[in-house]
């Protein structure tokens, strides 16, 4: 009797044993997909609009989340020390390419590893970040998309809305490698179109309430580069503004939504979406990271908040209205 009772336990154990050998292989097959590792330096509208983007262009050359690629995400959250452990998880959790959202999460993978392709989400100077040796031929184990803005017709639109101006503050981060490559583009295009300008550079997000207040008093606009930091704190700086009624030039359209007079801007989006494609072409073997040329886009759109606009007492003229898009269809 006893020894029956037994068998039956024993048997009851190589069952479950083999049943669990059996779901293991099949969890295996699972993970034959390629993975692809994300790195978000922190969360704003335009940052997690790039990321909607790359799931969208990976999927479009076929590889889609969960079924034909595995997407392992991590965001930053805006602290050097979380990018860091997280470029190493990513690697360590067998990624086949990383791609970086923002300056500083790229920058940090890029510190973790030589060998890895990384692609570029949305870098608005990779040569100046460091991350390559040209735009034409990157060189190493990094290519991608960069955001750099157009610069110039920013500036255009700007003084052509607002005709009397005649000082610009530059508002940005120090931080942020990115935008003193844009600030300093940013002076040359202001003198271009006979404006003086003032940069306002903030260390952190807890100085960007007074230093836009400072702003308000000594500048005529606020002009914003793709700066992460400013980004993430768009509310603040809106609210400080319009209670001075200082408009803002911002250099994307997500900027504008969130309160920002106009812009000559490039879709965000889109931005996403290109950086998965390239992503796909390196996965499927098509294209190999050193000698693939940095993806430049050449035309933005003029995007308008008319809410704002009225709001500020700006008058838009015709020709403009006529060429622009405006923030309440940027939805469809
Ligand atoms: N270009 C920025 C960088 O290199 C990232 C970025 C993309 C961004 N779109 C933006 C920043 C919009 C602010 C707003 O880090």
């Amino acid at each position: 009797m006893k020894s029956k009772r037994l068998m039956i336990v024993i048997g009851g154990i190589l069952l479950f044993l083999a049943g669990s050998f059996f779901t293991e292989k099949k969890e295996e097959k699972v993970e034959d997909i390629p993975t692809v590792g994300v790195l978000q330096f922190v969360s704003h509208p335009a940052l997690d609009e790039i990321y909607r983007g790359i799931q969208e262009g990976l999927k479009d050359e076929g590889y889609e989340d969960g079924k034909t690629v595995k997407i392992v995400f991590q965001n930053g959250q805006a602290d050097q020390s979380k990018l860091t452990t997280m470029s190493q998880q990513l690697i360590q959790k067998n990624s086949d390419l990383l791609i970086g959202i923002a300056t500083p999460a790229a920058q940090a993978l890029a510190n973790s590893t030589e060998d890895l392709p990384i692609v570029l989400g949305a870098i608005t100077d990779p040569v100046s970040a460091g991350l390559v040796e040209s735009n034409e031929k990157p060189g190493r184990n990094i290519t991608g998309v960069s955001d750099k803005s157009p610069v110039a017709s920013q500036f255009e639109l700007a003084v052509s809305l607002l005709p009397k101006a005649k000082k610009v503050g530059i508002l940005y981060s120090s931080a942020e490698e990115n935008s003193k490559y844009q600030a300093a583009e940013a002076e040359k295009a202001a003198q271009a179109v006979g404006l003086t300008s003032k940069s306002y550079v903030v260390p952190s997000s807890n100085e960007i309430a007074q230093t836009v207040q400072v702003m308000a008093d000594e500048v005529d606009f606020i002009y914003i580069p793709t700066d992460n930091t400013i980004a993430n704190a768009m509310q603040t700086v809106v609210s400080e503004a319009d209670k001075t009624k200082t408009p803002i030039i911002p250099s994307v359209d997500t900027m504008v939504t969130e309160g920002g007079l106009a812009t000559v801007g490039i879709n965000q989006f889109e931005l996403g979406v290109q950086t998965g494609k390239m992503a796909a072409d390196i996965l499927s073997g098509k294209s190999d990271p050193a000698t693939t040329p940095i993806y430049t886009f050449t035309t933005g759109d003029i995007i308008i908040n008319e809410a704002q606009a009225e709001k500020l007492g700006v008058t838009i003229p015709q020709n403009i209205l006529e060429q622009a898009k405006k923030t309440d269809d940027e939805t469809d």
